[in-house]
């Protein structure tokens, strides 16, 4: 038998651990991932039990690596280690802990802090580089230069080449599997563009999903993909959501909030339509202090960004002026770059294309005309920025502040 002060007290050992709350819940996070919570049954979770009566007493959820592993963990302990339908397709299992040993508790908490856990010594998080702290580089003597840097280059080199297993855009259904939403739940995507992210809410988690989008093309393409029994599509704008007040438990909301011309009226919005123990998940990129201004401006006019919304001050003052509470606030940096460059050498082709652009303009002006060009240039830079930190990826989970409003 374990109990949560037993998980804490194996979560603290653990290197970069912090504890917090999530939904009253007692958390361990690494690298701002959730690794273990406390996870009591929801009503749906019980109502699903049925008649079969639910395991008693304090319930861990904790991560593994994936869903092969999930399966194993189930097998080797059937006694205390159990599954429900909501996790389905999430990578975590949940551990009675009245029932369980205290090696297996260890050895679970540990897995999990694994599976969120960068590998290698520390947290690696994006920090400036000497210049662009202002600092002076720390520089070898010609002689030190030719000599020493060649012996440990090679080395240096393969420790580059091994992955910070950085997360990649499937944390963003990660995030919505935590909430412990049932199946039915409303959900809005808004800026749906062609509604892909819609669909697989809807195919992952059985929401009844509307995706929002201006554009027409977008809803008439999405339409035509979901098809009768998936998302219903409708035109409308983050500022101007066409649902009623309180009925949506999930707005989705991902790589959208830079185009909006009033982002606290957006805010505004989302409190509006969200039910008071509604959630919302908000991804979008942010501009850092290492672009240039002249970068900045040229970036968000040719890509359609309202300047003052890719500044996380703003943003975060605009969720707070909604009524709105930010429940995590997850940096994501260059981590999905990373991602999108060891899973499809994406960021290096953008970045290919971002010298082709430049040597061969002309032609390309010729061929497409100025504003394609100028579209093409700004989306490539847009990737490139985004891994030399220009540029940074931020998600919130937010709540609503003062549910009783
Ligand atoms: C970069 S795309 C992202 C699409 C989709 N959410 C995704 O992640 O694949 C930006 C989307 O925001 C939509 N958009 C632009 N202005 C908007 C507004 N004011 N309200 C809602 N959506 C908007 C665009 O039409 C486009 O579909």
């Amino acid at each position: 038998m374990a109990t949560i002060d037993d998980v804490a007290g194996l979560a603290r050992q653990l290197p970069g651990v912090t504890e917090g709350e999530r939904h009253g819940n007692r958390t361990w996070f690494v690298a701002r991932q959730a690794f273990a919570w406390e996870r009591p049954f929801t009503k749906a979770d019980l109502r699903r039990f049925g008649e079969q009566t639910p395991p008693a007493g304090p319930i861990l959820a904790v991560r593994v690596e994936d869903l092969g592993e999930k399966e194993a963990v189930l097998g080797a302990h059937p006694d205390a280690f159990f599954t429900i339908p909501h996790f389905d397709g999430f990578s975590a299992v949940l551990i009675q802990l009245e029932e369980v040993s205290a090696q297996a508790v260890r050895e679970a908490v540990t897995d999990g802090w694994l599976a969120c856990a960068p590998s290698g010594p520390g947290e690696p998080v994006s920090q400036p580089l000497s210049h662009e702290r202002g600092g002076r580089p720390v520089t070898w003597s010609l002689e030190q230069a030719y000599d020493t840097y060649p012996r440990i280059e090679e080395e240096f080199s393969a420790a580059l080449d091994e992955s910070l297993r950085p997360r990649g855009p499937d944390l963003l259904f990660d995030l919505v599997a935590s909430l412990g939403l049932a199946p039915g739940s409303v959900a809005l995507d808004v800026g749906c563009g062609e509604g892909r992210q819609a669909v697989a809410l809807h195919r992952r988690f059985g929401f009844r999903v509307t995706g929002i989008d201006p554009v027409r093309r977008h809803i008439e393409v999405a339409r035509a993909a979901a098809g009768q029994d998936g998302p219903a599509f409708e035109v409308g704008t983050a500022g101007s959501i066409p649902a009623g007040a309180g009925t949506a438990d999930l707005i989705w909301c991902r790589d959208v909030l830079v185009h909006v011309p009033d982002l606290p009226r957006a805010y505004a919005e989302f409190r509006r339509v969200l039910r008071p123990a509604g959630h919302a998940l908000v991804y979008q990129m942010f501009g850092s202090e290492l672009l240039e201004p002249g970068e900045a401006a040229w970036l968000w006019a040719t890509m359609g960004v309202v300047p003052a919304n890719a500044d996380p001050a703003r943003t975060e003052a605009a969720i707070a002026a909604a009524g709105l509470r930010i429940d995590e606030r997850l940096e994501i940096g260059s981590e999905w770059g990373e991602w999108a460059e060891e899973h499809h050498g994406s960021a290096s082709r953008k970045l290919l294309h971002v010298s082709r652009l430049r040597r061969n303009r002309a032609v390309y002006l010729e061929r497409y005309g100025q504003a394609a060009y100028e579209m093409m240039l700004g989306d490539c830079l847009w990737h490139v920025y985004a891994m030399i930190g220009k540029l940074s990826r931020r998600v919130y989970l937010l709540s609503c502040d003062r549910p009783d409003l």
